[in-house]
């Protein structure tokens, strides 16, 4: 590599997968790990967000597998690298980051069919440059091979009050009793579900965020990867 994490000589980028449970924090860290080190950023779960959507749009139940998978392999899913997602020409950011659209999202990535998709997709887009992906399943399935697994986690309270404090932020309304039974429902469902279940990787490194700001968090994960990516052995 000549470059920390990029491709060299046919080999693949670096991936660096970031796991962990619902309002860990993983978006924040994911997306400014990759600023500073100039990697590309994923945010897997805006994918099943988009999907979750689009499928009630189309009058489908979040539970059905091939309707659902149809909705998903019809739209013309994109994700960039700030965050933002797109079906087709429609920006759909705003509308993913929703209490229902989190539900609905927890819903549809349950179903075996809407999964294998999305992680093809996942996967098509690691190449030239480094990638930080997070996700439920990022180390674990879509990324076995992942240069550096990361996983997140920090207390029910704290995940919920994070949470709350971006759904205010967006404008939505919401109490903290309802985020907190939200958060509790989706590890429920994200941990217990058949396929891909939301577990740490056996080769993970677990930060516990409880009691860490978002710059310490950063730092050690920065620091993480580099120490990685410098040794021959952490070189995908
Ligand atoms: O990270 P998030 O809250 O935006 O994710 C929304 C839902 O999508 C979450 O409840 C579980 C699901 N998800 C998943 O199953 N696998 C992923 N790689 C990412 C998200």
């Amino acid at each position: 590599m000549n470059e920390l994490g990029q491709a060299d000589g046919g080999r693949r980028a670096a991936v660096v997968a970031i796991d962990g449970p619902s309002g860990s924090g993983k978006s924040s860290v994911a997306r400014a790990v990759a600023a500073r080190l100039g990697f590309v950023y994923l945010d897997t779960g805006a994918m099943y967000r988009a999907v979750g959507l689009l499928a009630r749009e189309a009058g489908v139940s979040p539970d059905d597998d091939e309707a659902v998978t149809e909705v998903a392999a019809a739209a013309d899913l994109r994700v960039t690298g700030d965050g933002r997602v797109y079906a087709g020409a429609r920006d759909l950011s705003a509308a993913i980051r929703t209490l229902a659209a989190g539900e609905l999202a927890s819903r549809v990535s349950a179903l075996p069919g809407v999964r294998r998709l999305l992680a093809e997709r996942q996967r098509a887009l690691a190449g030239e440059r480094g990638l930080v992906v997070e996700g439920r399943d990022i180390g674990t399935h879509v990324f076995p091979d992942a240069a550096v697994k990361i996983y997140l986690t920090a207390s029910p309270d704290v995940r919920a009050e994070r949470r709350l404090r971006q759904l205010l932020a967006a404008g939505h309304e919401a109490t903290f009793s309802d985020v907190l039974a939200d958060v509790c429902a989706r590890d429920r469902r994200d941990s217990g579900r058949a396929v891909a279940p939301l577990r740490c990787a056996d080769d993970a490194v677990v930060i516990d965020s409880t009691a860490l700001t978002l710059d310490e968090v950063v730092a050690m994960v920065e620091d993480v990867v580099r120490r990685r990516l410098r040794t021959p052995e952490g070189v995908s």
